[in-house]
């Protein structure tokens, strides 16, 4: 893989999320430099780290030269201040609420060289809102990864109202650069678009289970041997296109009315409750016997075949041009 062009990055926030980061950072041969402000966080972040390249060697995906290259690259500091200096994008993944971004956007903005980007794994909150008033907002960007991000490439790229355009088209080429599948966006909607493509589904899922139509497994198997072994390899406008004759718009002409009365029936008033949430806690643990952690490591390893798979008989997609950051 052709190296990034941003060399030095920071990774500020090392849970879930920032370890991922860590791994996506330094697999693109980027040297890393990691804070968080819990030390205890910060080790186990570089333990887990450690652990996933032992399992990547295990499984024969990298070489013990590559896994000790990679190691090497990153280095966990003790200080905000040490993580960003001479890094040319940091990674932001602390705490997801408002308050807790524009403290430490002020903090990040104050210590990162002028052309740094600074960007967010924030999943709900507008840019504009975070960096507000901060001398340095024309830098700040959200990019919000799908969890794992080292095993998921797909991130929204989105800024706030004073990102600069440069920023964002810097951070799309960045992210390319890093093996990662920007979803650009042109404007800020609660949820992006992954979290609001998913939560309408969802919706759907959660009632066909609460008003009786189904039960979780008949959901599940819909999506697992139905419709996602599609949504893998096309989405739903590319689906479209393979399910007419003469494509997307020829079938959304065709069945526009059937969609028509369908929305028009998708409730839209569904509420959790108690005995919800035990219906749908005692099905799934029915139908997924094996512990949680065997099943996101199973996840794992499966999302990493099909997209090896995928690869080696890709279907010609015109690429994203990666000066588009605007309306087309
Ligand atoms: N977990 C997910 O599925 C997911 C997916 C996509 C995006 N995100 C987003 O990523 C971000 C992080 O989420 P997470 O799930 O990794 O949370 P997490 O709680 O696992 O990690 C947050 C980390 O930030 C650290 N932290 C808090 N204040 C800090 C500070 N001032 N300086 C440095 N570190 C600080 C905490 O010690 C903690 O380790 C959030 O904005 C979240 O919305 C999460």
């Amino acid at each position: 893989m052709k190296k990034p062009d941003i060399a030095s990055v920071a990774v500020v926030g090392t849970g879930v999320i920032g370890r991922s980061w860590i791994q996506v950072f330094a697999r693109a041969g980027c040297r890393v430099r990691a804070f968080d402000q819990n030390p205890e966080q910060l080790a186990r972040a570089m333990a887990w780290f450690k652990a996933d390249l032992k399992d990547l060697r295990s499984r024969g995906e990298i070489k013990k030269r590559e896994a000790k290259a990679r190691w090497d690259l990153v280095e966990a500091v003790d200080s905000l201040e040490d993580a960003v200096a001479g890094a040319g994008y940091v990674q932001e993944s602390g705490p997801e609420n408002l308050a807790a971004k524009r403290a430490l956007y002020a903090e990040i903005d104050r210590c990162a060289a002028p052309r740094t980007i600074i960007g967010s794994s924030t999943s709900t909150i507008d840019m504009t809102e975070v960096a507000a008033g901060l001398p340095g907002a024309a830098r700040c960007i959200v990019a919000h990864p799908v969890n794992p991000p080292h095993v998921v490439p797909a991130v929204e790229i989105l800024g706030g109202t004073e990102t600069d355009r440069k920023v964002v088209k810097r951070t799309i080429k960045f992210m390319m650069g890093l093996g990662q599948t920007p979803i650009v966006m042109y404007r800020f909607a609660p949820g992006f678009v992954m979290n609001r493509l998913q939560s309408a589904l969802v919706r759907e899922a959660v009632d066909l289970v609460k008003s009786g139509v189904c039960d979780v497994q008949s959901v599940d198997d819909a999506i697992r041997e139905g419709l996602g072994l599609r949504w893998a390899l096309l989405g739903p406008f590319g689906v479209a296109n393979t399910n007419a004759d003469h494509g997307a718009a020829e079938y959304f002409a065709r069945f526009g009315e059937s969609y028509h009365a369908l929305w028009d029936d998708l409730k839209t008033d569904i509420r959790f409750d108690d005995d919800l949430l035990r219906r749908i806690g005692k099905q799934t643990d029915r139908m997924l016997p094996s512990t949680h952690q065997t099943q996101r490591a199973w996840r794992d390893r499966m999302v990493g075949r099909i997209r090896r798979l995928k690869a080696e008989d890709p279907l010609p997609l015109k690429p994203r041009r990666r000066t588009k950051t605007g309306k087309r």
